[in-house]
């Protein structure tokens, strides 16, 4: 892997910034998508667009981005890494805004969709390797009471990976399409966790105890992981977890 381009999203900070800091190391262009910017992603190899992707009626503007990263480029390998999660609304439901839920809904769940459809159309008639990959989470498919819309939202990105791995499977130059469970990893993420009080998120002392246990893995190693998972090959669809790579 080191003619590739790789779309991630959610790279100003956390695994996303992480792993697109591995791909450049070893020789790939990286377009990374989010509000903010990273200070460390500094190679020339390195384009970012700053996008909100909760305004989800422009993610077409993404797909404008790229037709000018890959201009007149030749790549060995392609990939649409959709990595950006909010984490906000936290707690029971009846105390979540209602504009922090949609938020959330189209950045984890609208956005990727949008522009899975977007990626997978531009790039399809290409006989090159191409990848769709999706950070998924156990909160997938375990119910946890005051993560109703992070759970609901992975649960159904996760659907959404399986049936989209299933179309490509026989498609002529089609994509391979996977799931990438990180663990826990010692991010912005854990930190708005840690950051509560038990009233507003119930699970707020495991996520002190595993910080202060050292439990929460290093992103510069998640992401050293899910750059060999990205590399490799595996079924349609299929889920794998980084800490048993
Ligand atoms: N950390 C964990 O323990 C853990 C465990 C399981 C799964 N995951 C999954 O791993 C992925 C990455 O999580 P992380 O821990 O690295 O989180 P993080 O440190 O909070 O980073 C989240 C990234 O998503 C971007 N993002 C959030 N809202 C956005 C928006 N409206 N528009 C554009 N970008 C947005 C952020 O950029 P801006 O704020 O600059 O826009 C940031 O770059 C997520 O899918 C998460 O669900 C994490």
């Amino acid at each position: 892997m080191e003619n590739g381009f790789f779309l991630i999203t959610g790279t100003s900070r956390g695994i996303g910034e992480a792993l697109a800091q591995q791909l450049l190391e070893k020789g790939n262009t990286v377009l990374g998508v989010a509000r903010g910017r990273s200070d460390t992603l500094k190679s020339k190899k390195y384009h970012h667009l700053a996008f909100d992707l909760a305004d989800t009626a422009r993610i077409s503007r993404i797909m404008a981005k790229v037709d000018e990263v890959v201009a007149n480029q030749r790549y060995d390998f392609i990939c649409l890494v959709n990595n950006a999660s909010a984490v906000e609304p936290l707690g029971s439901i009846e105390r979540c805004p209602p504009s922090e839920i949609e938020s959330h809904i189209k950045i984890g769940l609208i956005a990727p969709m949008i522009l899975t459809s977007l990626f997978i159309r531009k790039f399809s008639g290409d006989n090159i390797r191409k990848k769709v990959a999706f950070i998924s989470s156990g909160s997938a498919y375990s119910a946890l009471p005051h993560e109703s819309i992070y759970c609901g939202t992975k649960a159904g990105i996760n659907m959404f990976a399986q049936c989209v791995g299933l179309e490509q499977k026989d498609k002529e130059y089609g994509f391979e399409v996977i799931r990438i469970r990180p663990g826990t990893v010692d991010t912005s993420m854990q930190q708005v966790a840690r950051s509560k009080n038990r009233d507003e998120y119930m699970w707020v002392d495991v996520a002190k105890q595993m910080y202060e246990k050292g439990e929460l893995e290093d992103p510069a190693k998640v992401a050293e992981r899910i750059c060999s998972i990205l590399d490799n090959q595996y079924h349609q669809g299929q889920e794998v977890n980084a800490w048993e790579v």
